[in-house]
């Protein structure tokens, strides 16, 4: 059996369910780049089905990043896939979608509990066996690489797992991907799952490969996953902070480096890079609003923090006393200086280059003024502020207000008052004044004088990337549609409202990092609502068409 576990990231399928995860079309694909150049082996780039746009993003993953320039190694060419329910118009629209990629893959999935099949497909398990064996020739005959998921695995009859698994084994499926769909099993339970999926389904060979997914609704993802790894399992599906639908999936990091840090006892090898870990666990942690909790395994801003005096004096006389991993190979404390303000366009190149960012030359120009404008402001400038300024200039979503100008008053002495400047989309420029209970509530409240879209403000978090009273504060909102008062909007109308959206902002002024995320948001929400299925609400929406 091989000693290699393939990584199957589907931060832009499982993760992108999670409520407020929503990215935009460039995020995703800035997202996917990134998977690919940490060595990610699979990427599942979104459910083609969903909506034409979601066909569109993936198709764009396929064609941009499955079809990597100057790839040094055929290993390093991800797999690109998508998502499809076992009927024939989600199988084409997948196909549709990745068929462009190098190695495009369909993945396939059908419920096999007793309660699913019962309740939510109302089928006999005969028409299910039969379906999947439809489904995946279906897909066969289409892709030569096609997986197929048995969903709620994990409360599935082990016995007709192995029929149900053995059938898409015939039909053609090159991967058993085992979902615990509702993070039920435990580490014993799953072990044992895998290992007779392994040996007793019909027709299981070499060239199959049993794949993990599990769900951390009891807090066992990780370890579930590693133990279906020891079982036999070579191909882990896992998202980056492990976001992801409820409770959340595997988290990629935690995978990864547990089957590093105990090499001796997994003897298994991954293609990821790790120091990368880090970088990308911000990137998606901008992109969707979803903070990483300070205390999260790998990624977490106090992972390698160490606060207790005795621990203190235990790190300063050994490092390993108290740390099992290097944080460098995680890339934390990769902030050392790297640029200040007699750097030049060229060093700015170089440097975002290794860091992977390769930019054209107008890119290259915004990115340099920016650098700029911050160097002016700050001493050094570290890979984690060009990190945020990159996240900040080129990956949020098309502008439909932009920031012009921000003035704030504030203090014990007065009200706080905030005069915003907006540019719409009609090329107009929007001024409105505000006060408020802070400097934060009385910019919200100008912002929303001009932009006139209701919405509940869910969550603001605000954080110094790095060290220094210079740093840059990073600011993440998740906000949400607000129809109280609309009374003639009907069910789904109101379902897709309650569909949330993060904004990320960077600058050394924390009010105004502030305004950019809160915009950033709004303007993911009003894209969506003019392109996509939100409905209007607003007096800009006409205008977008
Ligand atoms: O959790 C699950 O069952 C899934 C499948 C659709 C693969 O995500
Ligand atoms: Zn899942």
């Amino acid at each position: 059996m091989s000693n290699y576990v393939k990584i199957f990231d589907t931060t832009l399928r499982d993760g992108e369910q999670s409520p407020g995860a929503t990215m935009t079309s460039a995020e995703k694909l800035e997202v996917a780049r990134s998977l690919a150049r940490m060595g990610v082996d699979i990427i599942e780039a979104g459910f083609p089905a969903a909506s034409p746009d979601d066909l569109e993003a993936v198709r764009r993953i396929a064609v941009e990043v499955g079809n990597p320039p100057k790839a040094e190694s055929d290993a390093r060419v991800p797999v690109i896939t998508g998502l499809a329910r076992a009927n024939k118009s989600d199988i084409d629209k997948a196909w549709e979608a990745v068929k462009d990629a190098q190695k495009p893959r369909i993945h396939t999935f059908l419920a096999t509990s007793a309660i699913h099949m019962k309740h939510k497909l109302k089928m006999d398990p005969e028409e299910v066996v039969q379906r999947v064996s439809e489904m995946v020739a279906y897909a066969r005959a289409l892709c030569a690489d096609v997986e197929f998921s048995p969903e709620d695995a994990g409360r599935s009859d082990p016995d007709f797992l192995y029929v149900v698994l053995g059938e898409a084994i015939k039909a053609g499926a090159t991967t058993l991907n085992i979902p615990d769909t509702v993070g039920y099993t435990t580490p014993d339970e799953y072990f044992k799952l895998i290992d007779g999926i392994i040996k007793h389904t019909p027709g299981m060979h070499d060239g199959i490969t049993v794949s993990v997914h599990c769900h951390d609704d009891l807090g066992m993802a990780t370890a579930n996953a590693l133990a279906g790894i020891q079982a036999g399992a070579r191909q882990a599906e896992v998202t980056i902070n492990g976001i992801g639908e409820r409770a959340g999936n595997t988290s990629l990091e935690e995978v990864v480096m547990t089957l590093k840090t105990r090499h001796p006892i997994f003897n298994l090898e991954t293609g990821i890079e790790t120091q990368q870990l880090s970088r990308v666990s911000k990137l998606v942690s901008n992109y969707t609003g979803i903070v990483v909790q300070p205390n999260k395994a790998i990624v977490g801003a106090n992972a390698f923090a160490h606060e207790a005096g005795i621990h203190q004096d235990g790190m300063l006389k050994h490092q390993t006393t108290y740390e099992i991993m290097r944080p460098e190979d995680v890339g934390v404390n990769q902030t050392t200086l790297v640029m200040g303000k007699h750097s030049g366009r060229a060093a700015l190149r170089s440097r975002l280059a290794i860091m992977g960012h390769s930019l054209d030359e107008a890119e290259l120009d915004k990115a340099f003024a920016r650098f700029k404008e911050l160097a002016d402001r700050k001493k050094v400038i570290t890979d984690a502020d060009l990190e945020a300024v990159i996240a900040d200039e080129f990956y949020r979503p098309r502008d439909v207000f932009y920031l012009e100008g921000l003035q704030v008053s504030c203090g014990t002495l007065g009200m706080p008052t905030a005069t915003v400047r907006l540019r719409g989309p009609d090329r107009e420029v929007y001024n409105f004044a505000s006060m408020g209970t802070g400097p934060v509530d009385a910019t919200y409240k100008a912002i929303d004088a001009i932009i006139k879209t209701p919405c509940k403000l869910l969550e603001f978090n605000i954080h110094a990337i790095t060290e220094g009273i210079d740093a840059l504060g990073e600011v993440t909102v998740r906000i949400q549609s607000d129809s109280s008062g609309d009374t003639k909007m009907d069910a789904q109308s109101e379902l897709e409202y309650a569909r949330v959206y993060g904004g990320h902002g960077a600058d050394t002024d924390i009010i105004v990092a502030s305004a950019k995320a809160y915009i950033n948001a709004l303007n993911k929400l009003i894209i969506a609502r003019t392109e996509g299925t939100q409905p209007v609400q607003n007096n800009f929406g006409v205008m977008l068409g």
